[in-house]
């Protein structure tokens, strides 16, 4: 009886912990963070490929431009000045006025058009000069770079294409779930690696029972194994742009290897170009929608965005706990990306995964232009 009442407590007082546990530590494990030497990341950033491909990118949250507002943004080493017209609908502009370069982003937006704070030009979505205020004609050449723009799950996304090409595939149509989803949170960091360090994450089976194989759960790792089951596909025709990966988590005793039933997870990541991609988690204490998006800002440098969902009634701890244990794995690739080099010729192994397939499959978003980055 003594025994039952023991294990009883022990098993109360382990469940308050872990519970205790996974609403505190979880939720704010940080990463770890390095202090970099530009000549150093100039010179690692030789190695690698050039640092803006072609593709769609998030430049900004849909909710930070306001009906009527103007707000600066950078993105692919320059500026942008996203404004939102009476209308409702976004228009993206090189920041500099083509007039004498004030930054438009400092102006206002009057009706649909945004004005330049200098000289009070005003400029429509399309990039071209409506009125000059002090003048009776407008020069057919008053115009300025007008960006494609598009807006999906909440977020602003622009067509990068250093040839100037006109988008080759869209993103209208996808992660449609999203009406019977709940906008959980969102997070940014900006990040010392190449975009093409992710994909190639996916790609690269070996890592995952090395830098993966933990909970983090504490002493976990003393009774668990984490065994990852991968597999990456790539997207033909007219889904070129795509690739899909999933891995299957399963749990295993580590004592014996033996798999422990209902435990674990599965998560689908779909790539849609560089720029982003859906994340699908599916355990069984909940189900969690990652929109994760890359968008590079110069060399090396990289703002990575998290914009998390879950299907409406989800448990609110499994949301946390489900986004701590996805973020620590994140976290520990990015202490490693954010300190290796770009291997351009990788001596491998036939277990390491389609890391060369997947290198063919990144390099249709690098085009002449874009070499010169
Ligand atoms: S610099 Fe913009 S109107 Fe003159
Ligand atoms: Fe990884």
């Amino acid at each position: 009886m003594l025994i039952k009442i023991l294990l009883g407590t022990l098993l109360f007082v382990g469940a308050v912990f872990l519970l205790l546990y996974m609403m505190i530590f979880v939720r704010w494990k940080k990463r770890k963070k390095f202090d970099f030497d530009q000549e150093t990341e100039d010179k690692r950033a030789e190695n690698y490929p050039p640092p803006y491909p072609n593709g769609w990118f998030n430049l900004c949250s849909a909710r930070d431009v306001k009906k009527g507002k103007v707000i600066e943004v950078e993105a692919l080493g320059q500026k942008f000045a996203v404004f939102r017209g009476e209308d409702g609908k976004v228009g993206v502009l090189d920041v500099y006025c083509p007039h004498l370069n004030a930054n438009l982003a400092e102006g206002c937006v009057k009706g649909n058009n945004v004005v330049c704070p200098f000289h009070g030009w005003e400029f429509n979505k399309e990039g071209k000069c409506a009125k000059i205020p002090y003048s009776d004609t407008v020069p057919k050449t008053a115009k300025t770079k007008a960006w494609e723009v598009k807006e999906n799950w909440g977020l602003i996304l622009i067509w990068y294409h250093s040839e100037n090409q006109v988008p080759t595939w869209h993103t209208d149509g996808h992660f449609e779930e999203i009406k019977n989803y709940k906008f959980h949170s969102k997070s940014s960091d900006i990040l010392r690696i190449h975009l093409q360090d992710f994909a190639e994450n996916g790609a690269d089976y070996a890592h995952f029972g090395v830098v993966h194989n933990i909970l983090t759960i504490p002493f976990a790792h003393h009774f668990i194994n984490v065994n990852h089951i991968c597999n990456i596909e790539f997207g033909e025709g007219d889904k070129s742009h795509m690739a899909y990966f999933t891995d299957i988590a399963e749990l295993a005793k580590k004592s014996t290897n033996q798999k422990i039933e209902h435990a674990g997870g599965k998560a689908t990541v779909t790539f849609f170009g560089p720029g982003f991609l859906i994340f699908e988690f599916t355990t069984i204490i909940g189900c969690l929608t990652l929109i994760k998006t890359f968008t590079p800002l110069g060399k090396l440098k990289v703002r990575m965005e998290d914009h998390v969902y879950a299907p409406k009634g989800t448990f609110g701890l499994a949301i946390k706990y489900i986004l701590g244990e996805a973020s620590a794995q994140f976290h520990d690739d990015i202490s490693i990306w954010e300190k290796k080099n770009f291997a351009a010729k990788p001596l491998l192994v036939k277990e390491d995964g389609p890391i060369m397939q997947m290198r063919a499959w990144y390099s249709q978003f690098y085009t002449e232009n874009s070499r010169m980055a």
